[in-house]
């Protein structure tokens, strides 16, 4: 048995944008038994840009689970853009899973927008002022959240859904420079100390679609300006082991914007 999972992060609709998705997704029925949107859904986190998110993700007939992402912060408005969300009946997850009764079994997904923070060799640490011990502090409480949420799903498939990355492998592209700002080793961490197989992300419009965990947790970066179409489909298999991913060519948008 198989689940079929569909992916796209970093879609930052607006009134301009709004419609263009629409089109692929209304076949996504046929291609997925959810969708997983990986943040970063607005341009500036607005409650009227919420609402085109609604509308654009909104009715699907598959469940749809995202987190938010940075973007989706922007105005100070995430409560009023997460209540908008769900009355569309999309998941929003923060520190927190869902289990869903899919065909081929029951499919678990815990999930956090993360933080950055850098990765081994490269990465803040928790020492000197207030703002750098806060900045790794909030980090660290993400990446807790994460860990505590995965590993609490009792299912058969787990899959965990951020905006930053938990690996430096899909930022390849990226300014080295900015590596720190687009995610943290402790969201890998955290996705190892579960039996997941799958973990997906955004936030890295210029990175590389593939990448795995150091303890081998397969990693997809799946910002639209990287997989270049409406959505990417990946099936997972019954047994962790032998969880096979493979990213699906799915009809739709081609053209990628920031
Ligand atoms: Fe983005
Ligand atoms: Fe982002």
């Amino acid at each position: 048995m198989v689940i079929r999972i569909a992916a796209v992060g970093d879609v930052h609709l607006d009134e301009d944008v709004v419609g263009r998705f629409r089109p692929a997704l209304e076949e996504l029925s046929g291609h997925a038994d959810a969708l997983l949107l990986a943040g970063d859904l607005t341009r500036h986190g607005t409650e009227s840009e919420a609402r085109c998110v609604a509308r654009e993700f909104g009715g699907l007939g598959v469940p749809v689970v995202t987190v938010l992402g940075n973007h989706d912060h922007q105005c100070d408005q995430a409560p009023q853009v997460v209540r908008t969300l769900e009355d569309a009946g999309i998941t929003v997850l923060e520190g927190d899973g869902i289990v869903l009764d899919c065909a081929g079994g029951r499919l678990g997904v815990a999930g956090v927008k993360g933080f950055g923070g850098g990765f081994a060799g490269r990465c803040a640490s928790d020492f000197g002022e207030p703002e750098m011990k806060a900045f790794v502090r909030t980090t660290t409480d993400s990446a807790d959240a994460l860990g505590a949420a995965l590993r609490s799903l009792d299912c058969d498939v787990l899959v965990a859904l951020t905006h930053y990355s938990p690996v430096p492998d899909t930022l390849a592209g990226e300014p080295l420079e900015i590596y720190p700002f687009l995610g943290s080793y402790q969201l890998g961490q955290a996705i190892d100390s579960a039996p997941t197989a799958l973990a997906l992300h955004g936030h890295a419009h210029h990175g590389t679609e593939r990448g795995a965990t150091p303890g081998g947790v397969r990693v997809r970066n799946v910002a639209h300006p990287v997989i270049k179409q409406a959505y990417s489909v990946f099936h997972l298999g019954d047994h962790l082991d032998q969880a096979q991913v493979s990213g699906v060519g799915a009809s739709g948008i081609q053209q990628s914007w920031s």
